[in-house]
């Protein structure tokens, strides 16, 4: 990965009870590059986001983002320092809009004078009509904007994640962590979701790591990855020399080809 760190993770290690679900993990995501993390059920792969957003903080090792140490960072200060996530199990506020939760993610990022905000002041207003706006252009990147007004717990699936993505993206991220966004969409969706990766690096220019299990969008949009098993790296590299890593095929995308690439 050639281009400069945007994160940077030298002996990462967490360890639950007796449990290590992540050992000696070295990785460098470079700006603006789209990484994937990838291997069997149980490898750790949720864990290393769970370290980068600090819900959990690690045994050993450390992290590195945009140059600082993250060590006595807590998950607020992590979002607010640029790394944002979306999760496994997708988490919205389903009673409430589409739009609202993008509101959520850009209130992050507002600078509300709390007298203004309590006593609805102009300023307070102006700074409201912005969010909205924002938050439709934001929305428009998936052509979501018609569904502002929609609760979220009524999309389809597929809507629900790509929701997920703009109100990560919502707080103007410089590392965006992706766990498994194609889950549970159709190949046209998957497609879909490969392209507007893309199209969110080169309009926001950040950086993107990506957990799936769908290899066609690994390998068709990642330009570096890592494998992890039982916690380790056992392999990192382009998507060609992952393809073809004995140790990967043996361990995760199996002999006979169990997971097409
Ligand atoms: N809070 C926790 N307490 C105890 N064990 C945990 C905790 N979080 C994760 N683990 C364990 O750590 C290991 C790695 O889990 P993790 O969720 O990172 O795997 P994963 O690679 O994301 O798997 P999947 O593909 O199924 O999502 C598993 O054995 C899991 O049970
Ligand atoms: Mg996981």
């Amino acid at each position: 990965m050639d281009k400069p760190p945007v994160i940077e993770c030298i002996g990462l290690g967490i360890d639950f009870g007796g449990l290590t679900a992540l050992d000696d993990f070295n990785f460098t995501l470079g700006r603006t590059e789209i990484g994937g993390l990838i291997g069997p059920n149980g490898a750790g792969k949720t864990t290393v986001f769970n370290l980068l957003t600090k819900v959990y903080q690690p045994s050993r090792g450390k992290m590195i983002f945009d140059g600082k140490d993250t060590q006595n960072m807590n998950t607020v200060q992590a979002n607010k320092a640029g790394i944002a996530r979306t999760f496994q199990n997708i988490r919205l506020f389903k009673k409430l809009t589409v739009l609202e939760n993008v509101l959520i993610g850009l209130h992050n990022e507002m600078d509300y004078r709390l007298p203004g905000a309590v006593l609805r002041l102009p300023s307070y207003w102006r700074a409201e009509k912005i969010a909205r706006e924002r938050a439709l252009e934001l929305l428009s990147i998936f052509d979501m904007q018609g569904m502002a007004s929609m609760l979220a717990g009524s999309l389809p699936y597929g809507a629900q994640r790509r929701l997920e993505i703009v109100r990560a993206l919502a707080t103007n991220p410089a590392l965006l962590l992706l766990d498994e966004p194609a889950a549970g969409m159709n190949p046209s969706e998957t497609s879909e979701l490969m392209e507007n990766i893309r199209k969110i690096r080169d309009t926001f220019q950040i950086s993107t790591l990506l957990i799936e299990h769908d290899m066609n969008l690994v390998m068709g949009i990642c330009e570096g990855i890592a494998v992890l098993n039982y916690g380790r790296i056992i392999a990192k590299g382009t998507p060609e020399e992952i393809k073809n890593d004995p140790q990967v095929i043996e361990a995760y995308l199996g002999k006979k080809g169990r997971k097409e690439c």
